[in-house]
């Protein structure tokens, strides 16, 4: 049997890492794996509730990443440790290094705070790998723009504000080297999926 892996995708709003998202998991499941493909905040039905909330209802910080968090206790106890027992693959759309990238780095939530959450929501559950979609603000932004006409909480904030969340991805990135695959989202969707494939190729067979 072939042994569960947890792998997320991370970046800042409009890197480009739903564009990979599908074509990745139909790529595994072509190498014979068993599945799950879930997102956050999200895949579970407490966990959609929340994410409409985070999305678009004003709120202050730590409130967010609380709710980030609890959205996530359930995504975790419900959906990720139940597939990897089972012995499937779980490929997420974002994970807890979102939390500390947007409430950490964006809007300057304690560190120390994430830190006790995420001991308290993940316990020793991390994925085994992380692609982080890596852009510069202004091209997110624009790609972005172009992909929706109507903009979430987060979505709408300014360069600044993504300024910091990709410094945030990066240093947790450069903490955790052998965990995290930094991508150059600046290319080609072909030259950068045929990146994540090769990756998935020299960690996992
Ligand atoms: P996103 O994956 O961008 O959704 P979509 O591309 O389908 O609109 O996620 C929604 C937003 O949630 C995104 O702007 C980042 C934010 N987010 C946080 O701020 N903290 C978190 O912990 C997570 C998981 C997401």
């Amino acid at each position: 049997m072939h042994k569960a892996r947890f792998i997320s995708v991370e970046g800042i709003d409009g890197a480009g890492k739903s564009t990979h998202l599908a074509p990745m998991a139909q790529w595994i499941r072509a190498q014979g794996h068993d599945l799950v493909v879930t997102r956050e905040p999200g895949g579970t039905a407490l966990g959609e509730a929340l994410r409409e909330m985070v999305l678009h209802q004003p709120m202050n910080a730590d409130s967010e990443a609380l709710l980030m968090f609890a959205a996530r206790r359930e995504h975790v106890t419900t959906v990720i440790a139940p597939a990897l027992q089972r012995g499937a693959w779980v490929l997420s759309d974002r994970f807890a290094d979102a939390s500390f990238a947007y409430q950490g780095g964006g809007r300057g939530v304690a560190l120390a705070h994430l830190q006790q959450l995420e001991l308290w929501v993940l316990a020793d559950l991390q994925p085994d790998l992380t692609f982080l979609f890596d852009l510069d603000p202004a091209t997110a932004h624009q790609r972005v723009v172009q992909g929706s006409p109507v903009l979430d909480r987060f979505e709408q904030e300014r360069g600044e504000f993504f300024t910091r969340v990709r410094e945030a991805y990066l240093a947790r990135a450069q903490a955790e080297p052998q965990r995290f695959h930094v991508l150059d989202a600046l290319r080609t969707p072909e030259v950068i999926f045929a990146e994540i494939k090769s990756v998935l190729l020299a960690r996992f067979s």
